[in-house]
């Protein structure tokens, strides 16, 4: 009962969200595509012709978001690539190349890295969230490790050295 209700609250919240609702109207899957463009307006992150990896891609609002500033003025397509990845799946995006799997295992890493074929990559960006559990210290140990693991991956696959920015 008392699940039920929270459930019932979280809907409510949830459908009344000023951010939910604008997202559902500018056609993006979730609200977290604020935060990136906050970032990204601030920082003047994402450019036309980049290279660009979205980590923690599903349901996939950033590549949505990265996928618009990347478009061409003229016809359709893109200037850059997108590789998008997530262990749940995402329904497609155009332009965007999309990989299932689990980004702490090795062989979704070499999948990523087939495609990149030995060229560096301008921007990662990373979403990725662990289920929580509810065990602060646990769902903390998870997080650091899927945050390292993100910023190993920027420090091997880009240009720039790497230190933690004021956003995180
Ligand atoms: C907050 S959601 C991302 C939302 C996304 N940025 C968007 O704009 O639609 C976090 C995502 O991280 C993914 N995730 C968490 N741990 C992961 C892992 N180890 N490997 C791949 N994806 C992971 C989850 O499956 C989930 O889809």
């Amino acid at each position: 009962m008392a699940k039920n209700k929270f459930n019932q609250n979280w809907l409510h919240d949830h459908i009344n969200d000023p951010f939910v609702k604008l997202a559902q109207r500018e056609g993006y899957r979730a609200r977290a595509v604020y935060k990136l463009k906050e970032i990204d307006e601030t920082e003047k992150l994402i450019k036309p012709g980049q290279i660009i990896v979205d980590l923690g891609a599903t349901p996939g609002s950033w590549s949505q978001y990265v996928r618009n500033k990347l478009a061409g003025k003229v016809g359709g397509g893109i200037l850059g690539e997108i590789y998008a990845l997530d262990m749940l799946p995402m329904d497609p995006i155009a332009d965007v190349q999309f990989m299932l799997g689990d980004f702490r295992e090795q062989n979704i890493l070499d999948q990523l890295e087939a495609q990149l074929l030995g060229r560096k990559v301008d921007l990662v960006l990373s979403d990725m969230a662990p289920n929580l559990s509810g065990i602060p210290t646990a769902d903390a140990a998870r997080m650091e490790d899927i945050i390292e693991l993100a910023i190993e991956f920027a420090r091997n696959h880009t240009g720039y050295p790497i230190s933690l920015g004021q956003h995180w």
